[in-house]
């Protein structure tokens, strides 16, 4: 495709004419075009709701099954992205990951995934009935968080398991460490396996080449890139990459079919239509600029006492193949504050809001809206927060991340057995029904089908102590969890069952 071809806003063009031919809406949604909501309107502005348009109209095609507009547009991102088909999400990166692993696993097989995967990949588990084999990724013990996995640790999985159907890959973790993911690819396809991608943190990777390689640029054969955290577009818009031909783009499609909206919201669409344009023509420019910015922000915040911000140093590392430097993952652990506190001081005290933040570390995302005031607002604050804070040689005291879990039964029939539910405190031994996670980052500490261990108990209570929010669990303050009923008949109904499946 030519590259002025980019230039094109297929879906974006037709929405405007549709607006600007002044269409009498006999359809849904029922404000037509805003005027039965006059209040929100007069907030949002019109033109975003009178784009706000259904499925199926004459020239506005469908996501379901494009033929026009929207087939052209996807056609237009899989362009730039790399990839040989683009699938446009409406419902995050989530549902692409879902897709993703439905398409690949049915019941009963193995798919190989890092431990730190996101809680998406566990509906996944869930939907399509699969076992998880988990791969440990190296652990920063200074930072405190999971970085990348290794291609020693993909290729013993693949030996242990030659069934396995997939191997998975975060590209790159949440706080931008990338593993050495086209070695992963070259051994996944060395055993004929496909490699999907979590593209969450990475929709940008391919236009700027001081960033780590995209999935599609390692050889991956698919993704799900959340395009709205990083590329520009709007919040759930994501996108779905499919390259190669150890998967089947149809059953791909039919995947996504399942769980995707058949009313998907044409605002989002359209700013994933225009998000791409701006991205395949400026994308440079724009990360060349965001670059520049966060490392100056890493070079000034570096030289605070009490404050490392993670950089390309880690790049050789054994967890870290590359790493994006837009993130500024902000230790704070020797100022003797906590992350959880920082993020509070930064957002009450000087309007800040990071986007997430961990025992040791809160984690400020760089990106194309970024500008030198808003860098150096965080800049001021981090400095002056190190001033007036510093409480030196406070020891933190925090439970490690605890090693991979053993799994008794599968996600979904975990999901589906017969449960009762107890004090978090008094479930060693137990096998969990839910997902027990700190959110952010949205990483599992326990996962249903696994049994509960001292560790993860003292983990969760470390995170609590510090003011952490549990999440995943019905009891929204996570005092109390949901495990199987009755433990031993169920390990043996789960085995009769596994036999039937094979
Ligand atoms: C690592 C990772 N994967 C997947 C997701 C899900 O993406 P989305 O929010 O676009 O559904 C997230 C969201 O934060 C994430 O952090």
């Amino acid at each position: 495709m030519r590259i002025e071809e980019q230039q094109e806003t297929p879906l974006f063009t037709a929405l405007k004419k549709y607006v600007e031919d002044r269409t009498i809406s006999f359809h849904v949604p029922g404000h037509k075009g805003g005027k039965g909501i006059p209040e929100f309107r007069e907030f949002v502005g019109e033109n975003i709701l009178a784009i706000d348009v259904t499925a199926g109209l004459l020239g506005l095609d469908n996501v379901c099954n494009p033929l026009g507009v929207i087939k052209r547009a996807e056609e237009l991102a899989a362009d730039a992205f790399g990839a040989d088909h683009a699938h446009f999400l409406v419902n995050g990166t989530t549902s692409g990951i879902q897709a993703m692993i439905l398409s690949v696993a049915g019941p009963g097989d193995e798919i190989i995934i890092p431990r730190n995967a996101h809680r998406s990949v566990v509906g996944g588990l869930i939907l399509s009935g699969a076992r998880p084999v988990y791969i440990k990724p190296v652990i920063d013990d200074y930072m405190g968080i999971a970085m990348g996995i290794t291609p020693e640790s993909v290729r013993r999985a693949l030996v242990e398991h030659p069934n396995a159907k997939a191997v998975f890959v975060i590209n790159p973790t949440y706080y931008g460490v990338a593993s050495n993911l086209k070695e992963i690819v070259e051994i996944a396809h060395s055993f004929d396996k496909p490699v999907i991608v979590d593209e969450a943190h990475g929709a940008h990777f391919g236009f700027h080449p001081q960033l780590p390689l995209s999935a599609m640029e390692a050889g991956a054969d698919m993704s799900a890139a959340s395009v709205h955290k990083l590329v520009g577009s709007m919040t759930q818009s994501s996108i779905l990459l499919v390259k190669g031909n150890l998967v089947d783009d149809k059953k791909v499609k039919a995947a996504m079919n399942l769980t995707q909206t058949t009313s998907p919201s044409y605002p989002l669409m359209a700013s994933l239509d225009v998000a791409r344009k701006q991205i395949a023509l400026k994308g440079r420019e724009m990360l060349d600029r965001t670059i520049k910015l966060c490392e100056e922000a890493r070079r000034e915040l570096n030289a605070v006492d009490g404050i490392y911000v993670m950089g390309r140093e880690v790049e050789g590392t054994e967890g870290c193949h590359a790493y994006d430097p837009t993130k500024l993952a902000i230790n704070v652990r020797e100022l003797g504050l906590s992350g959880f506190e920082v993020e509070r001081i930064l957002r009450y005290e000087y309007h800040i809001q990071v986007e997430l933040s961990d025992l040791y570390n809160v984690l400020a995302v760089g990106a194309i809206g970024d500008s030198e005031e808003s860098m150096s607002a965080l800049v001021e604050a981090i400095k002056e927060i190190a001033q007036k804070y510093a409480r030196k040689n406070v020891i933190k005291i925090a439970a490690s991340l605890p090693e991979n879990q053993e799994l008794v039964v599968s996600p979904r029939f975990a999901f589906y057995s017969e449960k009762k539910v107890v004090h978090l405190e008094d479930s060693e031994g137990e096998i969990s029904a839910e997902m027990l996670m700190a959110y952010p980052p949205g990483i599992p500490i326990i996962c249903p089908g696994e049994r509960i261990t001292r560790e993860v108990i003292e983990y969760a209570k470390a995170l609590k102590a510090e003011g952490c929010h549990l999440q995943g669990t019905e009891d929204p303050e996570a005092n109390f969890i949901k495990v199987l009923a009755d433990r031993e008949s169920v390990e043996m109904e789960y085995y009769r069952h596994a036999e039937q499946v094979g």
